[in-house]
């Protein structure tokens, strides 16, 4: 979630973009406010319903989210899947995936979803793949790692989805920390790799977008 609404675009275009997001169901309000009474960091609604868009586009069959959190985009995401498709994704806080299990378990999702415990950067040597579909939304300064180890494991016609790309406004107002240098290199990398074409969006918290070529 934003920590102020107009980290990213001016304060009345974010708040006309926000009435123009989709009200959602009893259980995406029942996790939006549990994320928000423990603070919890799920996806903005607004990068909720790009992925929904990109994922009714695509048509993805194998997805690798790195990023449970609650599982707020497992529930997002795996409604928008056929029901043939499997869902991976991996969280490393013990607690956090158990609430992840239940808010799913009450999503009661047609498609296979597989949890994951433990560091991504050691998960994701042991997963097969292919992905065809990549959730990249955990810890900023490994992003460029994630890359490198996912990559391998997609092929042409993937597609990665980066959320907090725009780091509340600080990557743009050349704020220098471990993570919003990170996330500066990161952004370069990504809009500059010849294996992927790239858009970055001022969408919730700065969201982008590759097609592997
Ligand atoms: C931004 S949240 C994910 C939000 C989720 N994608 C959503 O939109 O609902 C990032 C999550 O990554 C987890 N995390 C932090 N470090 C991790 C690591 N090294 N490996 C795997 N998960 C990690 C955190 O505990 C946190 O729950």
């Amino acid at each position: 979630m934003k920590d102020r609404i107009d980290a990213i675009l001016k304060r009345s275009q974010a708040e006309y973009l926000e009435t123009l997001t989709p009200d959602r169901d009893g259980l995406l309000v029942r996790m939006e406010e549990f994320a928000a009474e423990n603070d919890h960091p799920i996806a903005d609604p607004e990068v909720a319903q790009f992925v929904r868009v990109l994922i009714g586009a695509r048509k993805p069959k194998h997805l690798l989210e790195v990023g449970t959190n609650i599982g707020y985009s497992v529930v997002v995401m795996g409604r928008a899947l056929e029901p043939d498709a499997t869902l991976e994704t991996i969280e490393i806080e013990r607690g956090t995936l158990a609430r992840a299990r239940s808010f799913v378990a009450d999503a009661e999702l047609e498609c296979r979803v597989i949890f994951h415990e433990g560091a991504a950067l050691e998960v994701i040597p042991k997963l097969a793949g292919p992905f065809d579909f990549v959730f990249i939304d955990c810890v900023k300064t490994e992003y460029g790692d994630y890359l490198d180890a996912l990559l391998p494991k997609m092929k042409s016609g993937a597609v990665i989805v980066y959320d907090n790309l725009l780091w509340k406004g600080r990557v743009a107002e050349g704020v220098h920390d471990a993570t919003t240098d990170a996330l500066r290199a990161f952004n370069k990398r990504i809009t500059n790799d010849p294996r992927l074409i790239t858009s970055i969006l001022p969408l919730g918290d700065g969201t982008g977008v590759s097609l592997v070529r």
